[in-house]
């Protein structure tokens, strides 16, 4: 597929930065796929909804109503209508998103709306099985990783900036639980797609991983 730039990864890696100035540099649209799973855990947890119950999950599929607008070129989640917004970008509901993300009746609901985002190209699209899955045709393919210690860091960091104090002791447990849960499910675990390009980013700025990426797509690198 022409144009479509995927970028698949653990969680804490980077992916959202660099996607982001990735998209913004080539002035394509950015898919936040991860924002589809956050946001329908969201409602699960906001709805008392057993996340490890698939009877329950296809339930919840079957009456929500998950829209993707694009907005300026920013591509936003609405759940039944709404922005759900910041809402949605904490651990607890992170780890939630991981939970439901494993049930093939959740994974069905959102694939067809990833795939339309990216039909006409121009587009960056990051998460966990957009090389291997969502879009295998892909023009580039790229997996961002970073040792756990500087994932953690980092997802501390911006904890600290969004909420405010984030205990290291549960970002680890969150991380690690949502490391063993996204590589080890049954269906479009993470995984390294055969033909990505491998970057890891423990030391490295994120700047310095756009322009990586920026090289390899221009054919510009050694
Ligand atoms: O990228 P993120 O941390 O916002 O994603 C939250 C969870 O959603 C992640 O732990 C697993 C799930 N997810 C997925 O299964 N497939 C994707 N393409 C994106 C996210």
């Amino acid at each position: 597929m022409e144009n479509v730039i995927t970028i698949d990864g653990p969680a804490g890696a980077g992916k959202s930065t660099v996607s982001k100035a990735v998209a913004a540099r080539l002035q394509y649209v950015y898919l936040d796929t991860g924002a589809l799973y956050r946001a329908l855990a969201y409602k699960a947890l906001k709805h008392t909804i057993n996340v490890n119950s698939s009877a329950e999950l296809a339930e919840l599929c079957s009456t929500t109503d998950v829209t993707l607008k694009n907005i300026d070129g920013k591509i936003t989640v609405y759940i039944d209508g709404n922005d759900v917004g910041d809402k949605i970008r904490t651990e607890e509901v992170g780890l939630a998103a991981s939970t439901i993300s494993a049930f093939p009746v959740v994974r069905e609901k959102l694939l067809s709306l990833q795939r339309e985002a990216g039909a006409c190209g121009g587009i960056v699209a990051e998460g966990r099985d957009m090389g291997s899955v969502v879009f295998p045709d892909a023009q580039f393919k790229f997996f961002l990783d970073a040792n756990i210690e500087e994932r953690i860091r980092r997802r501390r960091t911006e904890l600290i900036q969004k909420n405010g104090p984030a205990g290291l002791d549960s970002i680890s447990r969150d991380m690690q639980a949502r490391d063993h849960q996204d590589s080890q499910r049954k269906t479009a675990p993470l995984t390294v797609s055969p033909n990505a390009i491998i970057i890891d980013s423990t030391s490295l700025e994120a700047s310095q991983v756009v322009e990586i990426i920026l090289e390899r797509i221009s054919g510009r690198h050694a």
